[in-house]
């Protein structure tokens, strides 16, 4: 043991003596030339690089409609005291997020062919909806139901989304149309690429390089950031300055006469807030509509547990799907100029208010229709609303109070791209 120690410690000794001549070797070179402090110099060189600016790929891009140190204001918009929902859940907006977000929405770059984004079913001037009855997806394909409008779904009491509520969360919702084979086309399908190559292909273009590390600090591109982003963009879309909330702010509860309203326009927010009373046969006998059953105010989108409204045709065959249970928000069904933003309806059957009336008015008998809501039918007699012309117009009148304006204009919802 002893002996042993003294030898692995000679050892040790040894080292350490050679490490340290050595050491010192290169540390005690004297400096003799001016060569060698010219090297020293080298060594240590005065920092100066070349300005780089991190922003210059989203200048070229977006010029000054996207200013990283001047964000648009996403997060902490104003709303109205009595909209109290709200379904961001884990996904809070913010400006970064949903700049980003914006970008992605307007990017033809999320089509397998660079012709077809998000905002070419979803248009800005028609309330985030389109006037095609169904909408142009990638080589030729054409989408399946009638687009949808996007406004204020931050706040709608149904959290789940698409018609037919396939969708568990606007999250998931957003990268559905990228994988969906006729709309933006990454489906994996047929030879295409799935989403994957969307998303190499989006690392290698600059401004999302940017982008990325702006809004994540690091420049990789995942699905997951896709939808969150794409989400508060989408959920950021609000629009709260119609007639009505002018109305509503001004009296404390939806059943009040809105002082700002004409006769008929109160006239038909009634007939819309209340019950219809039925007989055994489904006919109205007295009573208003009974809108606000489903379309809820102050949001008017969906009641979760709506089931359908009798509309259950298939676009372009003689089909029948019975789970179109979602409505987007009533809101701004039309502008504020009383002129529909786009057809009505998943299958986008309508195309005016007064036929959408008829509807409600004269539900059709259906026997394959086994989903149809029971707030719509009397001992399986599908609702008839008896309505007079004047109720009809009241209600239509009502309706258009819901329309707002800054939603078509507003530069924080509009494309970003300086090249169209
Ligand atoms: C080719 C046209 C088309 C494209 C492209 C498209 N959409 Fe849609 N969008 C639709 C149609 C049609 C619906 C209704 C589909 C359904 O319910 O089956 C819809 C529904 C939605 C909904 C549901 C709204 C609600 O209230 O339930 C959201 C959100 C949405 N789209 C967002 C997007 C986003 C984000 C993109 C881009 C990533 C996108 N859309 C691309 C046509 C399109
Ligand atoms: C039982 C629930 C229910 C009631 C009551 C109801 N609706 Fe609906 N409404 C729906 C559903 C579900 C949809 C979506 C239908 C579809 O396209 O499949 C819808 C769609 C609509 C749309 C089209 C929305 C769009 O974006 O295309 C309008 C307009 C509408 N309803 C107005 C009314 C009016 C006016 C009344 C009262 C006369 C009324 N609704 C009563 C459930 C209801």
């Amino acid at each position: 043991m002893k002996k042993s120690n003294i030898i692995l410690g000679s050892i040790f000794l040894l080292i350490g003596l050679t490490t340290s001549c050595s050491k010192k070797e290169i540390t005690s070179t004297p400096i003799l030339n001016t060569d060698v402090v010219n090297e020293s110099a080298l060594r240590n060189p005065p920092v100066i690089r070349p300005t780089i600016d991190p922003y210059a790929a989203i200048k070229i891009a977006f010029g000054t409609n996207i200013d990283p140190t001047a964000l648009l204001n996403y997060a902490n918009q104003t709303r109205p005291s009595y909209i109290t929902k709200d379904n961001s859940r884990t996904n809070p907006i913010t400006n970064a997020k949903a700049t980003l977000g914006r970008v992605l929405f307007y990017d033809k770059n999320l089509s397998v062919t660079n012709t077809i984004s998000c905002s070419s079913c979803h248009k800005q001037n028609f309330a985030f909806s389109d006037t095609a009855l169904v909408s142009t997806g990638v080589l030729g394909g054409l989408s399946v139901r009638h687009s949808m409008r996007l406004i204020n779904t931050r706040f709608s009491n149904e959290t789940k989304f698409f018609w037919n509520e396939r969708a568990a969360t606007l999250e998931q919702q957003t990268t559905m149309p990228i994988q969906d084979h006729l709309e933006l086309g990454y489906s994996g399908i047929n030879g295409r690429e799935s989403i994957s190559g969307l998303l190499s292909k989006l690392s290698k273009i600059n401004y999302y390089k940017e982008l990325f590390k702006f809004v994540y600090n690091d420049t990789i591109v995942t699905e997951a950031r896709l939808q969150e982003s794409l989400a508060q963009f989408i959920r950021s879309i609000q629009s709260f300055d119609s007639k009505y909330d002018i109305g509503r702010a001004q009296v404390n509860n939806a059943n009040a006469t809105f002082p700002n309203f004409t006769t008929v326009e109160n006239t038909g927010k009634q007939l819309f807030m209340t019950a219809p009373v039925f007989n055994a046969a489904g006919i109205r006998t007295t009573g208003g509509l009974g809108c606000n059953n489903c379309h809820n105010a102050p949001e008017f989108d969906i009641d979760p547990n709506s089931r359908n409204n009798g509309i259950i045709g298939v676009i372009g065959s003689g089909n029948i799907e019975l789970n179109d249970t979602r409505s987007p928000s009533l809101r701004d069904i039309t502008k504020a100029d009383g002129s529909i933003n786009s057809r009505m309806m998943h299958n986008g059957v309508f195309n005016n208010l007064n036929a959408v009336l008829a509807h409600y008015n004269n539900i059709p008998v259906n026997q394959r229709n086994t989903n149809l809501d029971a707030r719509l039918r009397q001992n399986n007699n599908p609702q008839q609303l008896n309505l007079t012309v004047a109720e009809t117009d009241a209600v239509i009148a009502f309706m258009k109070t819901l329309a707002g304006t800054a939603v078509y204009t507003d530069r924080k919802w509009a494309s970003p791209f300086i090249l169209p």
